[in-house]
């Protein structure tokens, strides 16, 4: 069965409009894990606009399934996660102006300087996960520098329709393939949502979703267990 990570990014994006303590994500984290969340992912990005190392700090001592911290490759997000821990750190690129991240690593160009950082969290023993496109060439690259997963960016997927989106599907497809041929395990995420994620659950070689903004927006409406549960019944695999 397809795993899912949920991110509570967006329960803190609420928390900081008011630069208050509600709703807070750790709480959010416990519900979705009451609700079958397989993990709880977070990306404490460089200008803290949502996730603070606060959260990251408690959701290390509170939850009960396994952390995926998204994060830049710097020297300051390092120094955190071989402090915090997290079963996996998910490293992605971070640029201060974007509203969401916008493309996959660039691991052909910037293989070296990830490849360091690769080795410093495996010495953490922290899982590393680089978050790309569905591109061969990033897929071969990240496995030359030492990744144990790769996350299939699916942005272009989720934001496409009809035939484009049916090539960006076998795009992800044939790169799960890949990543799976060259013993890498496979996540995937960015824009899923209720009506896109079916397909995406399908590939025998996803073993992980990560969804975060789809999933907070349902549960402002009707929770977080009733979002988290049925995103969970949608990525059943037939
Ligand atoms: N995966 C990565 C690497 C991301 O940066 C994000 C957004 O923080 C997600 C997954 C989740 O994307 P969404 O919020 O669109 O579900």
């Amino acid at each position: 069965m397809t795993r899912l990570g949920v991110n509570v990014d967006h329960i803190a994006t609420v928390r900081q409009a008011r630069l208050g303590a509600e709703p807070d994500p750790v709480a959010a984290a416990i519900l979705a894990e009451l609700a079958g969340a397989d993990g709880i992912v977070v990306h404490l990005r460089e200008d803290r606009r949502h996730i603070q190392d606060r959260d990251v700090r408690i959701l290390r001592e509170t939850i009960r399934t396994q952390l995926d911290l998204e994060m830049a490759a710097t020297e300051e997000m390092l120094r955190i996660a071989l402090d915090v821990k997290p079963e996996m750190v998910t490293l992605v690129p971070e640029r201060r102006q974007e509203l969401t991240t916008e493309g996959g690593l660039n691991v052909v160009s910037s293989g070296e300087e990830l490849e360091n950082i690769i080795g410093l969290l495996h010495e953490g023993e922290i899982i590393v996960s680089l978050f790309i496109d569905p591109d061969p060439r990033q897929i071969k690259g990240a496995h030359k520098i030492s990744a144990d997963r790769i996350e299939i960016h699916t942005g272009p997927y989720a934001n496409s329709r009809g035939t484009v989106q049916k090539n960006e599907l076998h795009q992800i497809m044939e790169a799960a393939k890949l990543a799976s041929k060259l013993g890498m395990g496979v996540n995937a995420g960015h824009g899923l949502d209720y009506m896109n994620v079916a397909a995406i659950g399908q590939i025998p070689e996803i073993e992980e979703l990560n969804i975060g903004h789809s999933i907070i927006s349902r549960a402002v409406l009707v929770g977080m267990e009733s979002a988290v549960r049925e995103m969970k019944s949608l990525i059943k695999r037939n």
